[in-house]
């Protein structure tokens, strides 16, 4: 079987925790004869922008549009606004291609051990559904006025009913599969009083074609609250762009931390390439040191194996992530350890190859 994969490293620790996560693919292809990828690297980026003033070609998604999937590892540096790099790279492909899950489980590995301390592993293990396409990440709004007294910025954010209910029909055939059955939508619809009303109602309506789930609707602030004081209870999680997007570092950090956490960009339909990429981003604090964990990328292989169909080496992959915790000798100093970005992912994938 053969995927064509187009691999964009990116800025920062983006390309050195993507390097790790090619020797897991390279490592699959060993292990699995059958499967095999045909990649294409592609530059893009924040030092791209400083030579040719745009993060990617004029053409760069119709360049992508023909990939099976996309490896991503992060984006952003200090020679580019926030706000360039992340509305001319990585918003777009996600946005034009239609990826409108954002997929991100939040696990407690085993050998990993929870801030939460008395937290034991089968008690952290959700997975959050973030809206990926719309809500409050939609280019629209303005800003006038500049340098005046009277300056003002307004920004919109956008709940379509087709947008709404595709991400939840997602989240409640994905709570379906999963043991507890239940699924847990953040709202704040106290404050925010025309989108999340809206919100509330198709929750409300669409949980009725899944009677089997269990579903709750809590205020975004009290829900991260109980992601520290009880997240034993959740299974699925779904919120907007915005909402899923803060709760998915605060679910990294209950379970180890930025650096173990994956995500996939899904478009369930594959009327498009799906991309796969860690949570995190460039952390320019610690980019070319050579330290950065590489967990996050290869797990992120992980979940693109499940997409492909092949939730077996997805599994295998966890699997050896897991072995190689619970060993513990090698652990990047996120992790409280020495060893180096290269070490992490070599200890990973020669575990892979004794599973
Ligand atoms: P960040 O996720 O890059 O870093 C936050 C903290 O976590 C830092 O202390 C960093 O050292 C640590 N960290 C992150 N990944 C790690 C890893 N693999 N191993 C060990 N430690 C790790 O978030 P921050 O600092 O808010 O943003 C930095 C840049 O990344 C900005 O330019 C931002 O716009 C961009 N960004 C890009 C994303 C993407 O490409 N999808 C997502 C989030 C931020
Ligand atoms: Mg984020």
């Amino acid at each position: 079987q053969f995927f064509s994969m187009a691999v964009i490293p990116g800025d920062g620790i983006g390309p050195e925790v993507t390097n790790e996560a090619l020797k897991m693919i390279k490592k699959v292809e060993e292990l699995h004869g059958g499967m095999k990828f045909y990649s294409e690297h592609f530059e893009w980026g924040c030092d791209y922008y400083l030579k040719n003033g745009r993060m990617m070609p004029e053409n760069g998604l119709e360049i992508l549009k023909d990939f099976d999937v996309i490896l991503f590892g992060a984006v952003g540096a200090k020679t580019v606004p926030d706000y360039i790099s992340v509305w001319e790279l990585i918003l777009p492909i996600r946005q034009k291609f239609q990826q409108y899950v954002n997929l991100r489980p939040i696990k407690l590995l085993r050998g990993m051990e929870s801030p939460l301390r008395y937290k034991n592993h089968e008690d952290l293990d959700f997975v959050v559904i973030r809206e990926n396409t719309e809500g409050e990440y939609f280019n629209s709004g303005g800003r006038v006025h500049e340098g005046t007294p009277y300056e003002l910025a307004m920004q919109n954010s956008v709940f379509t009913r087709f947008g709404m209910e595709r991400i939840l029909n997602y989240a409640f055939t994905l709570a379906e599969k999963r043991k507890k059955k239940s699924l847990t939508a953040a709202t704040k619809s106290n404050a925010i009083n025309f989108t999340m009303p809206f919100w509330d109602e198709l929750v409300k309506e669409i949980s009725g074609n899944y009677p089997g789930i269990k579903t709750q609707l809590y205020h975004i602030d009290a829900l991260a609250a109980y992601f520290v004081s009880r997240p034993e209870e959740f299974d699925v999680v779904v919120g907007s762009n915005l909402f899923g997007d803060i709760l998915t570092d605060l679910g990294a950090a209950i379970v180890g931390g930025l650096g173990i956490s994956p995500s996939g960009n899904i478009n369930p339909e594959r009327a498009y390439p799906s991309m796969f990429e860690p949570i995190h981003g460039s952390a320019p604090d610690i980019a070319g040191k050579g330290i950065a964990n590489p967990i996050a990328s290869i797990w992120s292989i992980g979940l693109m194996m499940d997409h492909l169909g092949h939730d077996h080496i997805g599994k295998l992959i966890v699997d050896s992530i897991e072995a190689v915790l619970v060993d513990g000798n090698i652990r990047t100093p996120d992790l409280g350890g020495t060893a180096t970005t290269v070490e992490m992912g070599d200890a990973i994938i020669s575990k892979m190859a004794q599973l």
